[in-house]
């Protein structure tokens, strides 16, 4: 049995269109922008970076966006109910639908365990003074129960359900977020040595450019806007038709770029006024920075400040990651909301656990054990699944809306509630028909190559 029972009470929705685009954009806003971006930025060679992030959003990521959204609102179901809608029961396309749920259990999974850390981070003067990263992630209790505290958190809002827990909470911690970057972006323009990382961060030096850099910026872009695995067809599917997807859509995209922009000024000034390498991979937001911040005044306050703001962030992503999962039990199976969150949330945590304790803890699970000399267990899901996987949810997904449901027929489902011109909107159908399929596969293609 599939699809609601007749006598159903009505599906939830949004309730209002800035609610949507909130949550929305708290799902986009997260760990991408705060610790992802800035650290890819910062390998990447800073400003040249930048720019072609910039574009890879403008020109892919946000017409795959309203694509995503207008999938979700034509059928008004999870990612699975919304490709049944369209080509039935029996269809092999349905694979892809199970692929997002799958995928939103397994990134739910592994994010839960960074966000954990930044959590822990915030109140560490408190459970773990003077204790290092490494030490700090190898460390089973710690890190199990920072593990515990966010999912846990995670549930208890996505409990709530659309309105009530999702719309509201992301109401409150946006407008929290925005202020405590503020902040700390004051204190760190505001250092002596500050303008080296400013113009490191806004000058393109176009000539360590390379093809990573290119495919890490297009894959970076899937990322921070949770596109590829349905997180944007299940937020669209609590859309009303009365809504304009673009325009919503819109907002969402230049949030999502102002919060990751404004996270460089947050950490490139601060790392250059310390002297630092700004080029250190996935520990700059957890061992640069907080070496930075205890070498600058204030810097215990900052610092507190930054994690704090970055667990909220990170809780915006996660909630959309489980509702992902939870709409496709409520949806399809008939599941109460309370039923699926707690199962899934249950199932969650103990998927998250050898994640957790891939940083050191257990051996084998970690860089060095079975995994390979350098990626351990979160690793190995984070490329697997949230990198190439999300590359391959997008490709099948843009071939399914472009050619298999149609792009005029999409175009038309987004059209509803908006005033697009017909050339803006035939430019529209080209690029999800030709050029992102196409641009996804260069991606996949220099993920497996393994120029990454
Ligand atoms: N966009 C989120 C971030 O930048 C991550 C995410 C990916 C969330 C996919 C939902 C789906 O942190």
């Amino acid at each position: 049995q599939s699809g609601p029972p007749l006598d159903a009470p009505a599906r939830e929705q949004w309730g209002s269109r800035l609610g949507f685009i909130l949550a929305a954009a708290g799902s986009a806003i997260g760990l991408g922008n705060i610790w992802r971006f800035p650290y890819l930025a910062g390998e990447g060679g800073g400003g040249a970076f930048v720019l072609v992030y910039l574009f890879c959003i403008l020109g892919i990521g946000m017409p795959y966006l309203f694509a995503e959204l207008s999938l979700g609102r034509n059928s008004q179901r999870n990612p699975v109910g919304a490709i049944e809608a369209i080509v039935g029961k029996r269809s092999a396309w349905l694979i892809v639908g199970g692929f997002c749920v799958l995928a939103g259990f397994i990134i739910l999974s592994y994010y839960s365990v960074i966000a954990g850390w930044a959590v822990g981070y915030a109140v560490k003067d408190i459970i773990a003074p003077g204790m290092g990263f490494e030490a700090f992630v190898a460390s089973p209790t710690l890190v199990i129960t920072l593990l515990a505290a966010f999912l846990g958190v995670t549930l208890l809002v996505v409990l709530g359900g659309v309105e009530q827990g999702i719309e509201r909470w992301s109401k409150i911690l946006l407008p929290v977020l925005l202020v405590l970057i503020l902040l700390v972006i004051f204190r760190s323009v505001t250092l002596e040595g500050a303008g080296e990382g400013i113009s490191f961060y806004l000058m393109p030096d176009f000539s360590g450019l390379t093809t990573e850099i290119i495919i890490a910026a297009l894959g970076q872009a899937f990322f921070t806007l949770s596109l590829g695995m349905g997180a944007m067809i299940t937020y669209g599917s609590y859309l009303s038709k009365k809504e304009n997807i673009a325009t919503s859509g819109i907002y969402v995209v230049v949030f999502n770029t102002v919060i990751a922009l404004m996270a460089g000024f947050m950490i490139f000034p601060a790392i250059f006024a310390m002297g630092v390498d700004p080029a250190t991979g996935p520990a700059l937001v957890f061992v640069v920075l907080p070496e930075v911040f205890s070498q600058m005044p204030l810097g215990g306050l900052v610092g507190v400040t930054f994690f704090i703001l970055l667990s909220i962030a990170a809780l915006t992503s996660s909630i959309s990651l489980l509702e992902v999962v939870v709409s496709y039990f409520v949806d399809e199976r008939s599941w109460s909301r309370k039923k699926s969150v707690l199962i899934i949330g249950g199932i969650t945590f103990l998927m998250a656990i050898p994640s957790a304790l891939s940083q050191g803890a257990v051996p084998s699970l970690s860089a060095g054990g079975i995994f390979g000399p350098e990626t351990g267990f979160l690793g190995f899901m984070d490329y697997y699944v949230g990198s190439l996987g999300l590359a391959l949810g997008a490709f099948f997904l843009s071939i399914f809306i472009g050619w298999v449901w149609g792009a005029d027929e999409a175009a038309q489902e987004m059209m509803q509630g908006s005033n697009m011109s017909a050339q803006v909107l035939s430019v529209w159908m080209f690029v999800i028909r030709y050029i992102i399929p196409l641009v996804v596969l260069v991606i996949i293609i220099g993920y497996i190559t393994g120029t990454l």
